[in-house]
C-alpha cells in the first residue's frame, strides 16, 4: 500500500479578515500565545511522522522563510548569555523539511494544492490548511495521523468531520454519509457551502485531509468556474467513485481564520500552558465576576 511520506499547507491567503496587521505581515505568522500558527500545523505533521513539508505562500511572504530558517547571530547571542532554552526553542523551528512555493494568482485551495504539484510529484500526500489549529488529546493519535493510517490501510483519501448546526453548516464544505465501517464511514455526496436544505448531513468538511496523488490529476481535468477551480469538486467525484472517506475526529479545533476563533485559541492554549495557565484561570473567573 502507498504511504505518505509529505504535507502541503496552503498558506497564501491575504489575510484580509485581520488587517491592519495583515497588511505587513503574512496570517500564517500570527501568534497564538508565542509561536505563529503555521509552526503549530508544522509540528502536527511532524508529529505524525512526515518528515517532508510544501509550504504554499503569497508572494513577499519571505518573514515565513525566516521563521525556519537559520539565525546564526540570535543563537551566538543566546548561547553566550547561558540561555540554553531559549536556543533550544528557537532550534525547534529549524528541524523541519520544508519546500517553499509561490502561489502567484490567488485562485484558491484547488490552485494552491496545483502550486504543490510538482514537489508532490502525484505521490499522496496530506493537505492541512494553514487556518485551523488542530490540537490532539493526551494519548490519542492526530486527526491527521488518523487520516493518514485511514488511507494507508484502505487506499482511498480521507477527510476529516466536524459536526455542524444551524447557521454553520452553509460556512464549510458538507458530505453525505454512506456506510459506516466504524472508525470512518463512506462519504457519498459532498457539496460546498451548502444553504441548510441542501445539506447532505450535519457533517462538515475540516482543513485535514489524506488525498490520493490522483486527485491532481483530477483537477487538472475539471470546469473552471469564475476563473477558480474548486477543491471540492475533486472531492465530489472521489465520492461519486466510492473513493472517499470521512473520519470524525476528537482533536480540539481552533479556527486561527475567525477573530474570535483567534481569541479563543490564544485563551485555552493559556489555559493548558504551564507557565500561563494560573495567571489565565484567575483572571477569567475576576472578568467572569464582573460580566
Ligand atoms: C475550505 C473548503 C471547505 C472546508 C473549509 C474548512 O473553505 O473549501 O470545504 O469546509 O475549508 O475550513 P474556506 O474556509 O477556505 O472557505
Amino acid at each position: 500500500m502507498k504511504k505518505i511520506t509529505k504535507a502541503v499547507i496552503p498558506a497564501a491567503g491575504l489575510g484580509t479578515r485581520f488587517l491592519p496587521i495583515t497588511k505587513a505581515i503574512p496570517k500564517p505568522m500570527l501568534s497564538v500565545i508565542d509561536k505563529p500558527t503555521i509552526q503549530y500545523i508544522a509540528e502536527e505533521i511532524s508529529e505524525a511522522g512526515i518528515d517532508d513539508i510544501i509550504i504554499v505562500i503569497a508572494p513577499g511572504s519571505d518573514i515565513i522563510k525566516r521563521h525556519f530558517g537559520a539565525a546564526p547571530e540570535l543563537e551566538k547571542r543566546l548561547l553566550e548569555d547561558g540561555k540554553t532554552e531559549l536556543y533550544n526553542i528557537e532550534r525547534q523551528t529549524q528541524k523541519y523539511n520544508i519546500t517553499f512555493v509561490e502561489q502567484n494568482i490567488p485562485n484558491g485551495l484547488a490552485g494552491a494544492v496545483m502550486c504543490a504539484r510538482p514537489f508532490v510529484k502525484d505521490e499522496p500526500f496530506a493537505l492541512l490548511l494553514g487556518d485551523e489549529l488542530l490540537i490532539k488529546k493526551d494519548g490519542e493519535k492526530s486527526c491527521i495521523k488518523n487520516l493518514i493510517d485511514i488511507y494507508e490501510k484502505t487506499g482511498k483519501s480521507a477527510i476529516a468531520a466536524m459536526e455542524v448546526f444551524g447557521d454553520d453548516v452553509s460556512k464549510y464544505g458538507n458530505m453525505g454519509v454512506g456506510e459506516d465501517f466504524g472508525e470512518y464511514f463512506s462519504v457519498n455526496g459532498i457539496v460546498e457551502k451548502p444553504q441548510l436544505f441542501e445539506a447532505l448531513s450535519n457533517y462538515a468538511i475540516v482543513g485535514r485531509y489524506a488525498m490520493d496523488g490522483k486527485v491532481f490529476g483530477m483537477l487538472e481535468n475539471l470546469t473552471v468556474k469564475n476563473n477558480e477551480i474548486y477543491f471540492t469538486d475533486a472531492l465530489e467525484v472521489l465520492a461519486e467513485n466510492g473513493e472517499l472517506l470521512g473520519y470524525g475526529f476528537s482533536d480540539d479545533r481552533y479556527d486561527v481564520g475567525d477573530k474570535f476563533g483567534y481569541v479563543k485559541a490564544n485563551v485555552e492554549l493559556a489555559l493548558k500552558n504551564d507557565a500561563l495557565k494560573e495567571q489565565t484561570k484567575e483572571l477569567i473567573k475576576s472578568l467572569a465576576e464582573k460580566l
